[in-house]
């Protein structure tokens, strides 16, 4: 949704009102979740501050439509369970954000007002740079480094302490004096431009994911199993506040930071005190010029009220502290003209476009791309190349397209056109109905799945992998390296890779790294998947929402592969009895059923999948039990399994006739709990399904 060109907050119907606060809290959780728990976010800061501003502008006029779980009740994302929980004694808050001059004035006047002060009371405020890391509380007693926590949801974070000691600045042990038996000293764990630099370059050598920015990669560094990997990863961490304190080493902001430096932490050298609005002004204009030089990524800077027994008086309001306030920087923009736009086809078929600019430099960076999302997002800004377009940079996220400068157009400029066909293969491309919305899909995806070379390399590697035909041996680096170097395009040609490569000039125990011994391992292994159950083929073929257990509910329907795929050709019109079908089959849901059909209607689909059947055997599928103890019972698989792997206590599951589920709800039958078991076994708990362990599940289907 775009903020700008919403309906004003005052036109908004009751009914509309309640529709968009849906809608927003949908929206902003998800773009949390991507924060907060992927470390991969997908819009810049000041769009998700637009989201979440006007999420709050629409609950101040419509204070009866605030819901459970909106937006401003809630603090970043709840944690994520691969590690132990840790609620903390003082929740680690948030602050209210100030947009201008202005905001920052009303707030020196409110807590004035609050305070009583006269007009010649003096107001001493601290001012110190914002950092844009991930806040962790660092839990001291008698001096000792106890236990180190990241926020969570501000109520509940993560158990991360043995990452945080891999850490030089977080003191084992305080030194020097005044230091209370109980002390959380609180701050941010960042890392400098240089370091995110130096990860990302080693994330790409060895093939691993990319960070967008700083902060992702300190979250990513931080949220690591292994705390040698964070070890690994220089962080640094900046004290700048405190949680639960026996006692606290001074009366003053300003002097409970001084103490913590001489305990043995860093703190910012950039606070400074301030006791105008003017100074405060002053300090923001300081800190925003030396913003690029600072060599670690700030989004603002924050004011807080320097006496403690103020900030006692000024108390918190839902999440935030009355007595401090950031004061964020604007993203920066500039003007440059729109060269052309690239659609370039990602991998997994969503044709992207990408504005090629004339180089400028924002925030001092050159930017020569910028990201146009998708073809509604070009449609609705009526971006057109030869446009003058203005970009803007937000924190170190890719660079976008904000508007056109509409009086700058060409003349003869013409609307953008979209392609409906895949630049890279030829195949039609389609946006899919999203059936929650019954609107459609945002990306246009190329249809050519199994032969389109922009997405090769990832049906290759799925059409390999474990649930699939799980050839052993065939990693994604030899599935990559194959590609390049011509030796297979379509999974296809992977069972003729003996027969072409198997001797001569492009022999493959020629190649670095290969010998005969490997070379014909890979060929055995490839031969052992010459036979094949019908549900890993169809799971193989990479069908966009055909997972694991829809394959087998496919597989189970149709039995054999060759009922399965004229029924298929057959669906590929929608109006068919076939397609109808198709649709029917409990457990598939129209959108599938769709993707499906399209699949079959490519023919360079269609004639792929028959190269691969001409080349191995697939093995009828087992029709369901329905005298199993668990036929017809909806069971839900939690916390870690000792004696089988998910997969395989799935489909056991399956093949006795039960329905496996991903969540808990009042249709669940049976949870089977292994250790570490978290939400899914407290939903169970609530909603009185019966729980019982694997060896109670292991007995229960004993003799099945
Ligand atoms: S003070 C109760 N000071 O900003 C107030 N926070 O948007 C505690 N942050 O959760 C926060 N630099 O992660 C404070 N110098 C600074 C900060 C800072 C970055 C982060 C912190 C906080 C978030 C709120």
């Amino acid at each position: 949704m775009n903020v700008k060109r919403a309906v004003p907050v005052a036109k908004l119907s009751e009914a509309e009102a309640a529709a968009e606060l849906t809608r927003l809290a949908k929206e902003i959780a998800s773009h949390d979740k991507r924060y907060h728990a992927d470390d991969a976010p997908t819009i810049s800061d000041a769009d998700y501050d637009a989201l979440k501003k006007r999420n709050a502008a629409i609950e101040a006029s419509f204070p009866q439509l605030i819901r459970s779980d909106s937006p401003s009740r809630r603090v970043g994302f709840a944690p994520v369970e691969k590690f132990a929980k840790v609620t903390h004694g003082v929740p680690m808050l948030s602050l209210d954000n100030s947009f201008d001059d202005e905001d920052v004035s009303d707030f020196v006047d409110r807590v004035r007002r609050f305070l009583g002060l006269k007009a010649g009371d003096e107001l001493i405020l601290t001012a110190e740079p914002k950092i844009d890391g991930l806040s962790a509380s660092l839990r001291y007693e008698k001096g000792k480094f106890v236990l180190g926590a990241t926020r969570g949801d501000g109520e509940v974070g993560e158990d991360i302490t043995a990452n945080l000691r891999t850490l030089k600045e977080v003191p084992a042990t305080l030194r020097g004096r005044q230091i209370p038996d109980v002390i959380e000293v609180r701050g941010e764990v960042y890392l400098t431009h240089a370091a995110f630099a130096q990860i990302n370059a080693a994330q790409a050598e060895a093939g691993d994911k990319i960070f967008a920015n700083p902060r992702n990669a300190a979250a990513g560094s931080l949220r690591q199993l292994d705390s040698s990997v964070t070890a690994k990863r220089p962080l640094h961490f900046f004290a700048y506040t405190w949680g639960e304190a026996s006692s606290v080493p001074g009366k003053t902001q300003w002097e409970v930071i001084a103490a913590f430096k001489d305990w043995g932490f860093v703190t910012n050298p950039l606070m400074k005190r301030c006791s105008s609005l003017e100074q405060m002004l002053a300090f923001y204009n300081d800190i925003a010029s030396r913003r690029a030089k600072l060599g670690y990524d700030i989004d603002g800077v924050v004011y807080k009220v320097d006496r403690l027994d103020w900030q006692q008086r000024l108390g918190f309001v839902s999440r935030a502290p009355r007595w401090a306030i950031a004061h964020k920087f604007a993203a920066e923009q500039a003007e440059t003209e729109l060269l052309d736009i690239d659609i370039q086809v990602g991998r997994t078929g969503v044709l992207a476009p990408v504005a090629r600019l004339r180089p400028v430099t924002v925030g001092g960076v050159v930017v020569s791309n910028a990201t146009l999302h998708n073809e509604d997002e070009i449609a609705r800004k009526d971006v057109r190349i030869g446009d003058t377009v203005v970009i803007q940079r937000a924190g170190d996220v890719i660079p976008q397209i904000v508007r056109v400068i509409e009086p700058k157009r060409p003349k003869n400029s013409k609307p953008y056109k979209f392609p409906q066909k895949c630049p890279v293969c030829g195949s039609h491309a389609e946006r899919e109905l999203n059936e929650n919305t019954g609107k459609l899909d945002a990306a246009r995806r190329c249809t050519g799945g199994l032969i389109c070379a922009a997405q090769a390399a990832e049906r290759i590697k799925h059409f390999v992998s474990r649930s699939a035909f799980d050839i052993e041996g065939f990693g994604s680096k030899h599935v990559d390296e194959f590609l390049a170097d011509k030796l297979i395009a379509h999974p296809s040609d992977i069972f003729a890779l003996e027969e072409r490569f198997g001797s001569g000039p492009k022999a493959i125990a020629a190649r670095e790294g290969w010998g005969p011994q490997s070379a014909a391992k890979l060929f055995a292994a490839i031969n052992a998947r010459r036979t094949i159950a019908l549900h890993r083929l169809i799971y193989g073929l990479g069908i966009r929402h055909v997972g694991e257990s829809t394959a087998r509910l496919l597989a189970r329907n149709y039995g054999s592969v060759k009922a399965f795929v004229k029924a298929m050709v057959a669906a590929s019109d929608p109006d068919s009895k076939a397609f109808a079908e198709l649709d029917a089959i409990d457990g598939i849901g129209e959108v599938v059923a769709r993707e499906i059909a399209e699949f079959f209607a490519e023919k360079h689909n269609r004639e792929e999948v028959e190269r691969v059947l001409d080349q191995i055997e697939v093995q009828d599928a087992e029709k369901p039990k329905t005298n199993s103890p668990v036929a017809g019972k909806t069971v839900v698989f939690t916390g870690s399994l000792e004696k089988m792997t998910r997969n395989e206590a799935k489909a056991r599951a399956e093949s006795l006739g039960a329905h496996v589920a991903g969540s808990v709800s009042a249709k669940t039958d049976l949870v089977v709990a292994g250790p570490g078991a978290g939400s899914k076994l407290k939903d169970a708990q609530k909603l009185d399904v019966k729980v019982i362990s694997e060896d109670e599940w292991l007995k229960l289907i004993g003799g099945s």
